[in-house]
């Protein structure tokens, strides 16, 4: 995910450095967030310097002189790929024509292709691949249509669809620096010399710990010595020279003092990048979805010929694809199986020109997970890459990418991740059921709206459920096993959720088809031995009863995750999380977070760092 960094000096040298040198020291700050590239942009009165480069901070500071550098204003930024692989033109900052307007930017603007046309047929030249370009272009136009400035910058913000945290300089107001945010972070540091804009408070923990949360919608500005907040209250998304509504913001009571250390302030104030990860769920489900459409709309075609759809993963990523199979098949009604990277070799005789393999991971490193790939185009097959990294090998070596748009994670457990490949491919089977008109209208409708809403319910549920899984963690951090069952989608979120336990608390955590366990898995069951269900809607409920009552009469300690709709089924349990009730179809992303953050707050109570579980690594590129 993308740093953003922004300086303004009430007076040259406020800071004792340079502020090239300053702005480095911010950045490397924002590092943990990820990134491939870095650069900066510093204005002083008549001068504008623009240096960046594809590499990592330490790498490119021979080349990029941080320290050679001065300026009364200043913005930095470390790029984590989406729109445009990891170059040197990509980077940012990006400029208008002129290269007197610079813009650094976080999250994804998903109208740049129409704004880019239109800029285009307006005479604007592009140089990158990116979506971020539009927005100096932009401002430009307007300035030249006879905005003024900060009018103009206000104008473009308004135009913008999407994600966005936005820091921009214009060398005609050089000690100005211009803001805006919708769903990715952004915050202000205030001290009497200088002001600073930040994705994230460890930029510039070092110099102020007085911070203002910038929220959704509001734009303005920092000098060295102001800051101005208002709210958009209307858009129109038409490049005309109507202004955009604002109200200004009175933000004195916003005003926060931090006291976390350097260390908290990384992981943004929580103890752990695992917690922080979990709690990012709502922006990465976000992300994802908003980027999906122009992607998938390339495969609907490809996949819906062929004669079935492989789906391969490893650990969390298998879980995901195993979600992915089953609503391949019932939503859209394509023959598709999931399969572990690693088994995909015992399969692979069989796969031919006609099938479709959808490689799912994270990293885009697993050596399993590529060399299922590489087996599958050998013998013809269509390969569709899913990964969160942008020009991964996995990326790289497949016919196709979807992207998921989680942010890195840091975390050795995938939590973040796992979500966001689970909307992708929900997002995937529904496009695929309305390309082959499987799905009645009404009922196509009501998933993409409950998918749609799901970035709010994941986060309601994160603030409703977490209170019990920190009282439930002391019980379970006493036990030494415990079954995860689940029917039909409710079954690869109980694998998710026994892994979990596993990676992080060191509890032996097994998963089965509830229906199965009476076939052997019942045998260990004795008093207290917890036995976890996972019931997502009324089908599996009814039907997991029965598996219910017989775990109960061997004494079984018995914890559901359950909508609370359901309450008649309520009582057979000991303990349970009451969910949200949302459609089967895209409760998976929504029911594993009970589970994630048992599993977190047990290996808590028992002493343990989750980021970091022991024999586990985050890439795996040993088969
Ligand atoms: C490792 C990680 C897991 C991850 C798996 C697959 O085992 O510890 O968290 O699920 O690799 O990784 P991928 O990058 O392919 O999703």
């Amino acid at each position: 995910m993308c740093g953003i960094i922004g300086i303004v000096l009430r007076y040259q040298r406020a800071l004792s450095k340079p502020l090239g040198s300053v702005i480095k020291g911010c950045l490397k700050n924002l590092e943990y967030r990820g990134y491939d590239s870095v650069g900066f942009a510093l204005a002083s009165s008549n001068s504008l310097v623009i240096r960046k480069s594809k590499g990592k901070i330490d790498e490119v500071d021979v080349k990029l002189a941080f320290d050679d550098f001065d300026g009364i204003c200043g913005v930095g930024h470390t790029r984590w790929a989406t729109h445009g692989k990891p170059s040197d033109i990509n980077a940012h900052p990006l400029t208008d024509c002129s290269k007197r307007i610079v813009v650094v930017h976080n999250g994804i603007i998903e109208n740049y292709l129409e704004l880019k046309e239109e800029l285009i047929r307006r005479g604007h030249r592009f140089e990158s691949e990116t979506d971020t370009e539009v927005v100096p272009h932009l401002i430009e136009e307007f300035k030249k249509l006879g905005m003024n400035s900060y009018d103009a910058f206000k104008k473009a913000a308004s135009l913008l669809r999407g994600t966005y945290a936005l820091a921009v300089i214009d060398t005609d107001e050089p000690g100005r620096i211009y803001f805006a945010r919708n769903t990715s972070p952004l915050v202000i540091g205030i001290r009497d010399d200088a002001t600073f804009l930040a994705s994230d408070i460890p930029a510039f923990i070092d110099y102020t710990r007085k911070v203002i949360v910038i929220q959704d919608d509001e734009v303005g500005y920092i000098s060295g010595s102001d800051v101005r907040i208002e709210k958009l209250v209307s858009k129109s998304y038409e490049v005309d020279l109507t202004p955009p509504i604002c109200e200004l913001v009175d933000y004195s009571s916003r005003i926060r003092h931090i006291d976390w250390t350097p260390e908290m302030a990384k992981k943004g104030g929580y103890p752990h990048f695992m917690l922080k990860e979990i709690h990012e769920q709502p922006q990465a489900i976000a992300s994802t979805l908003s980027s999906l459409a122009n992607e998938v709309k390339d495969v609907l075609k490809l996949i819906s010929k062929a004669d079935r759809v492989l789906i391969v993963g490893a650990g969390t990523s298998y879980h995901a694809s195993f979600v992915g199979s089953i609503l391949l098949s019932e939503l859209a009604e394509v023959k598709s199986h999931a399969i572990i990277s690693s088994e995909m070799k015992w399969y692979s005789r069989s796969v031919d020109e006609c099938d479709v393999v959808i490689a799912v991971s994270q990293s885009g490193e697993t050596i399993d997970t590529l060399l299922a790939v590489r087996e599958a185009r050998r013998r013809g097959a269509l390969t569709i890459a899913l990964t969160n990294v942008i020009d991964s090998t996995l990326a790289r070596e497949s016919h196709l990418t979807i992207y998921t748009r989680a942010g890195p994670e840091v975390g050795v457990a995938a939590t973040k991740t796992f979500s966001a490949q689970v909307v992708a491919l929900t997002y995937l089977a529904l496009s695929l059921a309305e390309y082959r008109s499987t799905l009645s209208t009404n009922k196509l409708n009501e998933l993409k709206n409950s998918l749609r809403s799901l970035p709010d319910y994941v986060s309601s549920t994160i603030s409703a459920t977490e209170p019990r899984a920190r009282s439930l963690a002391s019980l379970i951090s006493s036990k030494q096993n415990a079954y995860y069952l689940g029917r039909g989608l409710g079954l690869p979120v109980s694998m998710e959720g026994a892994l979990k336990l596993k990676e992080v608390a060191y509890i032996h955590a097994e998963s089965y088809p509830a229906g199965e366990s009476k076939h052997g898995p019942i045998a260990l069951v004795d008093e207290g031995f917890p036995v976890f269900f996972t019931i997502l809607g009324s089908n599996d409920g009814e039907l997991i009863i029965s598996n219910v009552e017989e775990m109960k009469a061997r004494g079984a300690l018995t914890i559901a995750v359950i909508p609370s709709n359901l309450d008649r089924i309520h009582k057979y349990f000991n303990y349970a999380f009451i969910m949200h009730p949302v459609p089967y179809e895209v409760a998976p992303s929504l029911y594993i977070i009970p589970h994630q953050l048992l599993a977190y707050y047990t290996a808590v109570t028992l002493g343990y760092d989750p980021d970091k579980p022991r024999n586990l690594a985050k890439t795996v590129t040993v088969v």
